[in-house]
């Protein structure tokens, strides 16, 4: 019997999870009979390694190595591991082939696995991430966003008994993500979610090991290399500072003593954009403080005590956490695999156990399109407009109508633009799709183009650039994976 699991492809660590037997979601400890997997690359005697060892390997030598390429994803970024390049890509389809290997050397056949990304991530990095599991192997029919699997999971382990809005807040190694969900019952619904895509733990480790490496210059008047403290051996202190407030290093026989205090001072500038962020989300989910019931702690960063300090401060709310900060999202994407998959592999218990839950999205940004538009100060100027609002309830349809503005036009460009902000400026927006519709000839000025966007359950938006006189038209899906594998949709925005 095939299984269906839940992947968190994580900046630093990766998480695989299923439902058991009894229908609850368990994570699948890999082959060191850890809950979690380091997602690092390296070369041993030729071969690629994936986990704790390539982890040690990379921080000894980052040359041998490859890690956080996650935040690459979709970029045209490379890394070397030795003589050989690598795209962000590929190393992400290296890790799910061991996850795939190792998980199926314990539980059997992956029949269908899900997989998380960070909510912001734009449209290349999902596509990506689809590629990455497509060259591992895998059956992925659907991507999730990691705060609402987060959230499903905590909606899921209240029993139904939750109620309210709740915000997640997930402090993972690569990014922050802060999510604003409206929970009845098991239903979950996304009123607002930002993130900040190159923020997290590998930044207070690279930031702890700089203030060590300058009270180690005035210490001892030499400069700090890698080889003799390496980021891993940071982020070990780091660890330490969650539960301690002093910890001392030794570095080549000289003793480095760190305090709390300096490294909350080291990363002051990221705490304060962190806050800032949560301000942004609470006013897009136009809700005020006090309608919110709880704060969810997800990522392994949320063990750091100013984090909880700076959640408690913004939502004025003591956060809610959980011993696995770091397997929550894993888990939620477990019980989303087996609520979306046909169920012919679960037992009545499983069935029941997952058909209870519902979930809502919203767009996380706004998509329109380019055109001429008329102005008195200006004359004819390019200009973006917005067909489909950031915040939009998936599923979701627009139709507006433009107008061809010369006679004798021919052809009409079809941009497809994405935007943080509702920007009519075409310098702020990134032109996601741009293809010619050719109209016919020897027309008057003024022909009617109708554009549709359409976002769907399965999170593909689908655009529709209409000539309404002569019926010709372009029809795009965008998110779709060129990889010859149809049932291939990212979902990232879901209305049951
Ligand atoms: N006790 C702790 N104190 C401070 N940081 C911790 C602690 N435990 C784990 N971390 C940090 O949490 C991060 C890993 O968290 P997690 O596994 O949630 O991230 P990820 O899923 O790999 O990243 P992302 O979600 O950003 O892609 C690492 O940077 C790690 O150093
Ligand atoms: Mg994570």
């Amino acid at each position: 019997m095939g299984q269906y699991v839940g992947i968190d492809l994580g900046t630093t660590f990766s998480a695989v999870a299923h439902i058991d037997a009894t229908g609850r979601p368990q994570i699948i400890n890999n082959e060191r009979d850890v809950n979690i997997t380091p997602s690092v690359v390296a070369k041993n005697k030729g071969e690629l390694i994936i986990g704790e060892f390539a982890r040690k390997t990379w921080g000894n030598d980052n040359r041998r190595g490859a890690a956080r390429f996650k935040r690459d994803m979709g970029t045209s970024v490379k890394y070397k591991i030795e003589d050989l390049e690598y795209s962000p890509t590929q190393l992400s389809a290296e890790v799910l082939k061991h996850l795939k290997k190792v998980t199926e050397d314990k539980i059997g056949t992956i029949q269908e696995a899900v997989i998380t990304i960070p909510a912001n991530f734009a449209h290349e990095a999902r596509d990506a991430t689809m590629e990455a599991a497509i060259a591992a192997g895998l059956n992925v029919k659907y991507i999730i966003n990691e705060p609402t699997a987060a959230a499903l999971y905590y909606a899921y382990q209240s029993n139904g008994e939750l109620s309210g809005t709740y915000v997640v807040f997930d402090l993972g190694g690569g990014t922050f993500d802060v999510s604003i969900i409206k929970v009845v019952g098991q239903n979950v619904e996304v009123l607002a979610s930002n993130g900040l895509h190159k923020l997290g733990g590998a930044d207070f480790d690279l930031a702890l090991w700089e203030i060590i490496a300058k009270k180690y210059l005035v210490q001892t008047k030499n400069s700090l290399t890698m080889n003799e403290f390496s980021v891993n051996d940071a982020e070990d202190a780091k660890r330490t500072l969650s539960d301690r407030k002093k910890v001392t290093v030794e570095i080549e026989r000289e003793f480095v003593d760190i305090s709390r205090i300096d490294f909350e001072e080291s990363i002051s500038s990221m705490l304060a954009q962190i806050e800032m962020l949560c301000e942004t989300t609470i006013d897009e989910a136009e809700i005020e403080l006090s309608d919110i019931t709880s704060v969810f702690f997800a990522g392994g960063s949320t063990r750091i005590p100013v984090i909880y300090e700076i959640a408690k401060k913004v939502f004025r709310k003591d956060p809610i956490s959980t011993v696995n900060v770091d397997e929550v999202v894993a888990l939620g994407a477990a019980l989303y695999a087996a609520h979306r998959s046909d169920g012919s592999n679960l037992s009545e218990i499983q069935k029941k156990s997952i058909n209870q839950l519902k979930v809502a999205e919203r767009t996380s940004c706004y998509f329109g399109t380019l055109s001429v538009g008329y102005s008195e100060s200006k004359g004819d100027v390019l200009m973006n407009s917005i067909l489909i609002e950031k915040g939009a309830l998936i599923p979701c349809s627009v139709t507006e109508s433009f107008h061809t503005r010369v006679a004798g036009q021919t052809s009409v460009n079809c941009r497809i633009t994405e935007s943080r902000a509702p920007e009519t400026n075409p310098k702020f927006v990134k032109i996601i799709h741009e293809e010619e519709l050719e109209l016919p000839e020897g027309r008057e000025a003024g022909q009617e183009i109708k554009i549709t966007y359409s976002y769907d359950v399965n999170q593909i938006m689908h655009a529709t650039f209409k000539d309404v006189a002569s019926g010709r038209e372009k029809v795009i899906s965008l998110s779709f994976v060129n990889s010859g594998n149809d049932s291939a949709a990212i979902n990232k925005f879901l209305v049951d």
